[in-house]
């Protein structure tokens, strides 16, 4: 499966011959600069909750591409207020057939309001299983015991947790989120785009060495064959 990364807890992963774009922040983070929005392809995109930092790019991306948005109920539906023709507004525990597979929304602990102060529901992360694989992306998330829930139902090619801490899981959660979902492999991300989630790249990768995790880091731009 090929994964690109565009900085932030933005990325894409190609399954089931299609693309799937997550949670797109892009023109605002100034470390992501070299990506242009209008080469990022999407198929269908997929957002964890209504904060800024997931959603800026989306309604352009949306509108250019006339992707699918899988969204929490309450952010789906700011969408369609705001034009974004194509939403299916889902909520947790959920799951919907799709073109690319199968995806159904967990829950996540953290908070979720839509930029103009609008209830945005309740955060969710994603599994998506497909005929090329299966993964988990948790979404800002504390770590939780449902993550249990997640490896006990899917078998994980790999999964997406946030490790900057301070607002989400930070490297040592992290961690213990990918042996509770059992992935033994993550891609780690929201980190270093703001001072409090700078992330100190060798203390982590060290400590996933550690807890035998392989922790992967890819470059904003970077797309990896995962
Ligand atoms: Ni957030
Ligand atoms: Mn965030």
């Amino acid at each position: 499966m090929k994964f690109t990364y565009y900085g932030h807890a933005c990325f894409a992963v190609q399954a089931g011959g299609k693309n799937l774009l997550f949670d797109p922040f892009i023109s605002p983070n100034p470390l992501a600069r070299k990506i242009e929005i209008k080469n990022v392809a999407a198929d269908f995109i997929l957002v964890s909750h209504g904060h800024g930092d997931h959603i800026a790019d989306l309604v352009d991306i949306a509108n250019r591409t006339g992707a699918t948005v899988i969204a929490p109920f309450e952010v789906g539906s700011w969408f369609e207020g705001k034009g974004v023709k194509n939403v299916q507004s889902m909520n947790h525990g959920g799951a919907a057939k799709m073109d690319f597979g199968r995806v159904k929304l967990t829950s996540a602990i953290h908070s979720s309001s839509m930029p103009d102060g609008s209830y945005g529901g309740n955060p969710c992360g994603f599994v998506v299983e497909s005929a090329d694989g299966n993964f988990y992306y948790s979404g800002d998330t504390a770590l939780t015991f449902d993550m249990k829930l997640v490896g006990e139902g899917t078998k994980l090619r790999f999964a997406v947790f946030p490790i900057g801490d301070f607002f989400t899981m930070g490297i040592d959660d992290a961690l213990r989120a990918a042996e509770f979902a059992a992935a033994n492999k993550f891609v780690g991300v929201h980190y270093d785009t703001f001072p409090p989630i700078k992330l100190d790249r060798a203390g982590a990768m060290k400590a996933a060495r550690a807890a035998g995790k392989e922790l992967l880091l890819p470059a904003i731009g970077e797309t990896l064959d995962i």
